[in-house]
């Protein structure tokens, strides 16, 4: 049993841990009293995802005593920051090892059956030829794709520089064989991953790297929608949102976190472009990229931000509409810049402004999901529909989800729905045509 928590490198991360352990033998289930080996990969951004994760645990207890040969692993960002201190915090976990550790599972996995076990949390240097064929796809025919590991950014709230180490780059011709590789074995959506996928190749001496590796995904036969995530506002040059427009398999649908919307506080989050920067930089995006829904990533109290400094980032909100937005009230991060900093805001005021944030931003992400009612989206089949039998979730380039009626073998090809009706986040409407269009 594998669960995942953080962002989509560790989903990514997921795919591979995956492939290791079915090569291993094992077979994945969903049942705790069944699993031999309960594995989490972790996140440590924000102390409340650590908090989640120590309360899973804890709850492991009785499948523990049930089944005396169970191995509890923990893998992922949490494990890195904490090492074999996770060990002594945790009593019940057998295994902690980092994300630079995957390929050592095999290895580690033998050792953590006789004893306590931890990786070496060692710095990889250059991505290491990983095959297609090594890693397990949630849905066959859809792949995440690392194209840059770590990041060098060092934003002053953020863990992420500490635990993932330095951005290093997967070349080029690696990647495009990569994806090659995905393409012969039915892949048809790719989502190249980074936490600055904009800083491509620049480690590796290239200069517009993305566009570059994007220009050469376009060539291979078989993958037909291209996503990314994330991109860094400051990287993101208006040459790359023009030559990207040119693309036609990449989607239109760009996550670009501002994280605040005043310029004293984007200084002080090192974030290095202003809220008027950021603002020409949608403006480019929208009228170069037609149909393009934005997103966001924001964060409410950071140390010192005032009333009228948080309404800034209200402002910004109302100015650009973002069809959604990941919300978040400052979490303090042992070790990082932002953790040390004067001004430090109580978690009332943290929380508070948060709620008004998230219902601000409500509002708009549900009209502007209203005026998607009428228009007809191609989408690709991911599943059938968790809570509505008969009917089938299909999403659309822009990233949206949309419930239609329809039958399961329509999963993985693509079918044109025209949305007939908004809440929230989630759409539904009904099929153009039924036959598959492959
Ligand atoms: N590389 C991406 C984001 C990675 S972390 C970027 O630069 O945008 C995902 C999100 O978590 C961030 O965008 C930020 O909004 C949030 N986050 C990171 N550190 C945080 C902290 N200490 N407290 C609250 N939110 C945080
Ligand atoms: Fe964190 Fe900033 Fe790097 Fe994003 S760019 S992972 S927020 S340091
Ligand atoms: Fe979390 Fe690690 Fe991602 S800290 S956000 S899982 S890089």
């Amino acid at each position: 049993m594998l669960t995942t928590f953080g962002c989509q490198m560790n989903q990514a991360d997921a795919q591979r841990i995956r492939g290791l352990l079915a090569g291993l033998g094992f077979t994945e289930t969903e049942d705790e009293s069944e699993a031999d080996l309960i594995l989490f990969n972790t996140c440590c951004v924000r102390q409340h995802a650590e908090q989640r994760l120590i309360g899973r645990i804890q709850s492991l207890i009785n499948a523990k005593k049930r089944n005396a040969d169970l191995i509890i692993g923990v893998a992922g960002c949490m494990a890195q920051n904490m090492q074999g201190e996770l060990l002594e915090a945790l009593p019940l976990v057998d295994l902690v090892f980092g994300p630079n550790d995957i390929e050592d599972l095999p290895l580690l996995l033998q050792r953590a059956a006789s004893e306590k076990t931890t990786g070496n949390f060692a710095p990889r240097g250059a991505f290491d030829g990983e095959s297609a064929d090594g890693i397990i796809l949630h849905r066959p025919f859809s792949a995440m794709v690392n194209i840059i590991r770590g990041c060098t950014n060092f934003c002053s709230y953020c863990i992420v520089p500490y635990v993932r180490g330095p951005e290093v780059s997967r070349p080029l011709d690696e990647l495009e064989k990569f994806i090659k590789e995905l393409a012969g074995r039915g892949v048809k959506e790719v989502t190249l991953l980074g936490q600055n996928v904009n800083a491509y190749g620049k480690d590796l001496g290239l200069s517009e790297g993305f566009a570059t590796l994007l220009e050469r995904i376009e060539q291979i036969d078989g993958i037909k929608w291209v996503r990314f995530m994330t991109s860094h506002p400051r990287d993101f040059s208006l040459e790359t949102v023009k030559r990207m427009a040119a693309l036609t398999k990449v989607c239109e649908q760009y996550h670009l976190p501002v994280q605040a919307g005043s310029n004293r506080i984007l200084h002080e989050m090192k974030r290095g472009y202003t809220r008027e920067r950021y603002l020409e930089l949608i403006a480019n995006v929208r009228s170069h990229i037609p149909g393009v829904s934005l997103s966001t990533d924001i964060i409410c109290g950071f140390p010192g931000e005032t009333d009228t400094e948080f309404g800034e980032t209200l402002d910004l909100i109302r100015k650009v509409r973002y069809e959604t937005a990941f919300m978040y009230y400052y979490s303090p991060r042992e070790g990082t810049a932002a953790a040390a900093m004067a001004g430090q805001i109580d978690e009332e005021t943290r929380k508070a402004r948060l709620a008004d944030l998230i219902s601000a931003q409500n509002a708009i992400g549900l009209e502007e999901s209203q005026k998607l009612t009428g228009k007809t989206f191609e989408v690709l089949v991911e599943s059938e529909a968790a809570r509505n039998e008969g009917h089938l979730v299909g999403k659309t380039r822009t990233g949206r989800s949309i419930d239609f009626p329809g039958d399961k073998s329509l999963i993985g090809s693509f079918v044109k729905v025209t949305v007939e009706k908004a809440r929230n986040w989630t759409l539904s409407g009904k099929p153009v045509a039924e036959e598959k269009e492959d």
